[in-house]
């Protein structure tokens, strides 16, 4: 197996960000502290001149449920396949249970899986299927028949032993499919967009009865999924992969309310992002002011991507921004057009357009009884501290 550093990664190949993503201190390999389920360590993974995935390190806890989010392609199953040892990596190490298993062939390894093409076999009943991982085991068939059947009160399908895979419904198939991945109390379970096949309604409620499932049973999950939804409703933490590496490693509200890059800031949820050009930073509380086009300046908290002088963006999330008819003593307003107000229930959700800059901005609020008038002015109003300025040219 050919090693690689991440030096001659990147001296090899242009790629932005890895410096970032193997040296960010939230997943750098911790000192060992804790109970520690896997520990992964400069893991990566070319094919061609292509990286999947480039040197990564991550760790994962007993009993912590992690998410690995990102776009299409930005590596989440490669590097769940080489967890699960069905691909070999190029370069770096696994452990599972603090034991160096980056050699280990799958079976050899404690790990449960499900994935969302990993179907049921069609020729074994639920049984057979929820016991097939235990019978690999050398379990005997008594013991086998009484696993297979507390797991299955479990997840609440009792009495369906017998059927086969097509006489299950979708949800009933995953749930079959979730019981054969813990059934032999594995070390870690893996689920690649186990429910992406699954209605909305169904996979809200199967993310639920995972989720509990998991707490209940301690087990320790590593979860992929591209609905950033999905991954901040089931996480513990979020490790938010782009363009082959970690972007950055959190707990759902630390990814939401502090991200690190751009990326990070747009790609959960929603925010309204307003381009300029950083004038300045104040050394003492970190705001930085931000120039827009019109000459128009904002305040707001730097980033370690923004510099003095160059472009930047804004990032603001519309629960932070305020509209109002008349001007406060907040630190950042906007003169704007009222679009639309849309109350939806406890909330509204008012869409503006900056009068001098033309910027289209979305602000999200408890409803009140008198909503902003349509094609009236306003204020858009935030706080500096609510506020992110990153570098451009990043995303
Ligand atoms: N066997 C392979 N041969 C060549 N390239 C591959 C192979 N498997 C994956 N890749 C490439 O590696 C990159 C990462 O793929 P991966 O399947 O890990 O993405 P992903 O994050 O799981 O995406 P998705 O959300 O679409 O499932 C992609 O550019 C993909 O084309
Ligand atoms: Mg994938």
């Amino acid at each position: 197996m050919e090693t690689l550093n991440q030096s001659t990664l990147d001296d090899r190949f242009d790629m932005p960000g890895t410096h970032k993503a193997s040296t960010t201190p939230d997943h750098r390999v911790s000192a060992g502290i804790g109970n520690e389920k896997l520990r992964i360590a400069g893991l990566s993974k070319r094919y061609g001149d292509t990286y999947a995935l480039t040197a990564t390190d991550l760790v994962v806890q007993q009993g912590e449920f992690v998410t690995l989010l990102g776009p299409s392609g930005s590596g989440k199953t490669t590097l769940l396949m080489m967890i699960a040892g069905l691909t070999q990596p190029t370069s770096g190490q696994i452990w599972i249970e603090r034991k160096d298993a980056t050699l280990a062939p799958p079976h050899r390894r404690d790990i449960g899986m499900m994935f969302q093409s990993y179907a049921l076999f069609p020729h074994m009943t639920v049984a057979e299927n929820i016991g097939f991982p235990l019978r690999m085991r050398g379990m005997r068939a008594e013991q086998v028949k009484h696993e297979v059947d507390t797991i299955l009160a479990l997840i609440k399908l009792p009495g369906i032993q017998h059927r086969f895979p097509t006489q299950l419904s979708g949800g009933q198939q995953q749930r079959v499919a979730l019981a054969r991945a813990i059934v032999h109390k594995p070390s870690i379970v893996l689920m690649d967009e186990p429910l992406a096949a699954l209605d909305k309604a169904l996979r809200t409620h199967m993310q639920a009865e995972i989720r509990q499932l998991q707490k209940a049973l301690g087990i320790t999950v590593v979860y992929v999924t591209h609905d950033q939804e999905e991954a901040m409703t089931m996480s513990d933490r979020i490790c938010l992969m782009n363009n082959a590496a970690i972007e950055q490693v959190g707990p759902p509200e630390d990814l939401y309310f502090s991200p690190r890059t751009l990326f990070a800031g747009q790609f959960l949820g929603e925010s309204n992002c307003l381009r300029g050009t950083l004038q300045g930073i104040d050394a003492g509380s970190g705001i930085g002011k931000l120039q827009l086009a019109s000459g128009v300046t904002l305040s707001g908290r730097v980033s370690e991507s923004a510099k003095v002088g160059t472009n930047a963006v804004l990032l603001v999330r519309p629960e932070s921004v305020r509209v109002n008819g008349s001007s406060t003593a907040a630190t950042n307003q906007l003169g704007c057009t009222v679009d639309e107000c849309t109350v939806m229930g406890s909330l509204s959700r008012t869409r503006v357009t900056t009068l001098d800059d033309q910027v289209g901005m979305i602000a999200v609020a408890l409803t009140q009884a008198v909503k902003p008038a349509t094609g009236g002015t306003a204020f858009a109003m935030f706080d500096a501290n609510d506020a992110i300025i990153f570098g451009d040219g990043h995303v």
